[in-house]
């Protein structure tokens, strides 16, 4: 199973209930103005709303009065142009409240969302290796919409509901005898406790489907993304089996949902109906006894209906206040995760100028478990270049992940004119290292918007400037749509050779202090990478240069060559001093020469 790192075992709800609403608490403070007014409108919205039926009973009893002719005339016409401008009351309450509150709940989702995204970008390479990227979207979204949900919920229907609850019940209390009252809250306690009850039972069940529908939507994603590999091994029925296998387990746990709902409503049906029937009864005996006009019936009973209408959603509401309580705690648990990378307290900025690297006797592991460097130490001075060849999964890459600060090293130091990389700001030493990676991979946009990702505010001359550094220019120009052609999806729509020489480009147009090339040119035929050689090479002049290769005649001219093995530096030296020494690099030196012709230029 997948380790789910995001989420620890959720204790008690209640308790986290609270913390999250008091969490989201600031964000609507912030326009209290807005949120004191919109509640104004609420109440006024509702006093309107009971006056209703209020009119409506003096207008029904007018039609009984001691002298008709005076009552027909002037009271109910005044009642009746009442009772429309009520109503339209009703609605303009509500409209002006709607209105006045969206900007604010708009806006707590914008924040919100928008933290959520920055902290993520902050969050570390391990976290996104280890989380699936189609869990964490399904969780923000939900997060997000579940604020909208919460908040309109909250507070234009429950708060509703109970300022016309307290009213209703203080209109019967004033009116009418005391059994009227006892019989609405007593109703309305039953309904309550069993709601609650009731969707605390079903909690658990709707947090089983949501996971595994997570779960569901991260299998078709990752599927998806392999699109090409499932094709190669015709797996497709393999994958749709998978996929079928987790929406088998979505489906027995929302029909366990289902069930659980229809109980939920039965009950709630039941307790309604007995309540009413109770008033309504109660009604009758008074009418019977005249101690009430029909009037009165009238007007109980739309109250009855007033109350009853809010009162069938509470189930619902309460429901879906809990589910949007429990997916915003999932999105804060996100903002919660601590940043396994973070600026030192009194980090400074890396000064501009010409930098040297030093590896300190660097150890460091991905897992405990597993060591992948081991006492690893060398110097790349000011403006020279150091190259790292070795095995696959030697640890060359790793190295470049280091210098980048996506990790910190389990033990030594690496430092950056002295000062340990951990001292500086993680932005002002990203800022001084471009690197060409081993596997690139582009933004679904153009291949102008992936060059000019290098460095934003650079004018398009200096993008085809890059593009020609690269040896890109001539092939973007033979496109029909040039520059603003589009990559398609993490660039696959490019050859392997075209996304590198992209990378390349971008990192150019970057033009850092310190640069990385992990297998720069791997994915080029050797017509391409002799030329663009000749450019990396150009580009390094006057710069801090790691370069990482398979390929030993793209290193020989390095001023110094460091052999990795098993996570150990086992040889050092120039080109020369190597051959010489006729050990691991002498021994690859010479399989490679078996396999190509000797580079031109080269002397034994
Ligand atoms: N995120 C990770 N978590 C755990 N292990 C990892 C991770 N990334 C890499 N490794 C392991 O670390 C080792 C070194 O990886 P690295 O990418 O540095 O190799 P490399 O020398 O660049 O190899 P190659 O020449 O194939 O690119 C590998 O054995 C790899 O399995
Ligand atoms: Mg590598």
């Amino acid at each position: 199973m997948r380790r789910d790192i995001a989420l620890p075992a959720p204790p008690p709800a209640e308790r986290h209930d609270w913390h999250t609403i008091k969490r989201l608490f600031p964000y609507l403070w912030q326009w209290r103005g807005r949120v004191l007014f919109a509640l104004a409108c609420l109440i006024g919205a509702k006093l309107a709303n009971v006056s209703v039926p209020l009119v409506f009973k003096d207008i029904v009893d007018g039609f009984a009065p001691a002298d008709p002719a005076k009552a027909i005339l002037i009271a109910p016409l005044a009642l009746i142009a009442a009772y429309g401008a009520l109503r339209f009351g009703v609605s303009l309450f509500t409209e002006l409240r709607e209105l006045l509150f969206t900007r604010v709940t708009q806006r707590a989702v914008r924040t919100i969302a928008l933290q959520v995204f920055e902290h993520l970008h902050a969050l570390s390479l391990r976290f996104h290796l280890e989380r699936q990227t189609g869990g964490l979207t399904r969780d923000i979204e939900r997060g997000t919409r579940a604020i909208g949900t919460l908040i309109s919920y909250t507070i234009f229907s429950v708060l509703p509901t109970i300022v016309e609850v307290a009213l209703v019940l203080g209109i019967l209390a004033a009116r009418y005898e005391p059994s009227f009252v006892l019989i609405a809250s007593g109703t309305l306690a039953v309904y309550i406790t069993y709601t609650i009850l009731l969707s605390n039972w079903r909690v658990h069940l709707r947090r089983e489907v949501n996971e595994l529908d997570s779960a569901a939507n991260t299998r078709a994603i990752d599927s998806l993304l392999n699109y090409e590999t499932v094709k190669y091994f015709n797996n497709e029925g393999w994958e749709k089996a998978r996929y079928d296998q987790q929406m088998q387990k979505w489906e027995n746990a929302q029909i366990r949902s289902q069930y659980s709902l229809s109980w939920l409503n039965l009950g709630q049906a039941g307790i309604i109906a007995v309540g009413v029937s109770l008033m309504m009864w109660r009604a009758a005996v008074g009418v019977a006894n005249g101690t009430m006009t029909v009037g009165d019936i009238v007007l109980v009973n739309a109250f009855l209906i007033q109350l009853y209408i809010p009162l069938n959603f509470l189930g619902v509401l309460y429901r879906e206040i809990r589910q949007s309580l429990t997916d915003i705690e999932r999105m804060f648990a996100l903002l919660g995760q601590n940043k396994e990378i973070q600026d030192a307290p009194d980090a400074r900025p890396l000064e501009a100028g010409p930098c040297a690297v030093r590896f300190e006797n660097v150890s460091f592991a991905y897992e405990a478990r597993r060591p992948i460097l081991h006492d690893v130490s060398f110097e790349i001075p000011a403006g020279r270049t150091l190259a790292v060849v070795g095995h696959s999964g030697s640890g060359k890459s790793t190295l470049a992940r280091l210098l980048f600060r996506f990790y910190d090293v389990n033990g030594g130091a690496i430092r950056i004119n002295g000062q340990d990389i951990r001292q500086l700001t993680q932005a002002s030493l990203r800022a001084r290292i471009g690197i060409v990676p081993q596997d690139t991979v582009l933004f679904n946009d153009t291949l102008k918007y992936n060059i000019r990702y290098g460095r934003p505010d650079a004018s398009f001359e200096e993008v085809q400037e890059a593009a020609r550094a690269a040896h890109l220019a001539e092939f973007i120009e033979r496109l029909p749509d040039g520059y603003d052609t589009r990559v398609g999806e993490r660039g696959l729509k490019l050859s392997g050779g075209e996304k590198q020489r992209v990378a390349i480009a971008r990192t150019l147009l970057k033009n850092p202090p310190i640069l990385i090339f992990d297998e720069a040119t791997s994915a080029l035929d050797s017509k391409t990478e002799k030329a663009i050689q000749a450019e990396l090479e150009q580009a390094a002049i006057g710069r801090t240069a790691l370069i990482i290769a398979h390929r030993l005649s793209t290193v020989m001219s390095a001023d110094e060559i460091l052999v990795l093995d098993g996570g150990k530096v086992v040889e050092r030296g120039t080109h020369r001093a190597l051959l010489e020494r006729d050990g691991a690099y002498a021994h690859m030196w010479a399989l490679q020469q078996q396999e190509n012709d000797p580079p031109p230029g080269y002397v034994q």
